[in-house]
């Protein structure tokens, strides 16, 4: 369980590695979708430099991180630098994705981007199927999909081609592919980019400064 959920020993564990992943590509102030348990990523890898909501109140959030509706989020249009899916765009029930991402793409400045995380649909499975085993052998509450309920509409993973179907018919361009070299390429995200010009080169330095990861 150290290597999925939690640092231990000294070793990093595979959300760890992955929150670092998606912090590189950040470029400012962030939306994360979908932010779990304590709105980790915003709090502790950007230095509080954004805003974490999620669908149900998990230990740690507020209600300014809940949102009842998920086909409006409550932000004005262009408010946000960067917006990111870590490890959650396949928990959105499949009618509603489309309408998360057009959001997420309303909510993004121009020349702004979108991060989504996804395993491969092997690590997906076990990955899921170990963290319930766990739970229900040791009595812990890893598993917060349980703890939420999963809809029926959501599922363990998504190929490549529904992530960039998806992206592309939200508007995102520039699409591309990196895997997490540290996780034998069993993780890897997509970034996209709201028209404009890119965030990229002095422009992404300096929105990116005063963003460390911090645990
Ligand atoms: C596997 S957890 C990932 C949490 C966190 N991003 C992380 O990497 O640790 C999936 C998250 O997606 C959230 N979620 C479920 N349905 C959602 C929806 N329709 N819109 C946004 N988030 C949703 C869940 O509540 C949960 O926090």
């Amino acid at each position: 369980m150290a290597l999925i959920e939690n640092d231990k020993m000294g070793l990093s564990s595979l959300r760890s590695e992955r929150f670092d992943y998606v912090s590189r590509e950040v470029v400012g102030h962030c939306l994360d979708v979908g932010c779990g348990k304590y709105n980790r990523f915003i709090n502790h890898y950007l230095n509080r430099n954004g805003k974490g909501i999620d669908v149900f109140p998990y230990e740690g959030l507020t209600e300014e991180n809940i949102i009842a509706d998920i086909t409006r989020f409550p932000f004005n249009a262009e408010t946000f630098d960067s917006v990111t899916f870590i490890a959650n765009v396949n928990h959105i029930p499949k009618s509603k994705r489309s309408i998360e991402l057009s959001e997420a793409y309303r909510c993004l400045k121009p020349g702004g981007n979108i991060i989504v995380t996804m395993g491969n649909p092997l690590a997906e499975i076990l990955t899921h199927k170990v963290v319930w085993l766990y739970d229900k052998w040791f009595g812990t509450d890893y598993d917060v999909d349980t703890q939420r309920g999963m809809h029926e509409e959501e599922e363990y993973y998504l190929r490549d081609s529904e992530i960039t179907g998806l992206l592309t018919r939200a508007g995102f361009q520039g699409i591309e592919k990196k895997y997490f070299l540290t996780q034998w390429g069993l993780n890897h995200l997509f970034l996209g980019w709201k028209g404009g010009e890119k965030t990229t080169g002095k422009s992404r330095r300096k929105a990116s400064s005063g963003i460390k990861a911090a645990r």
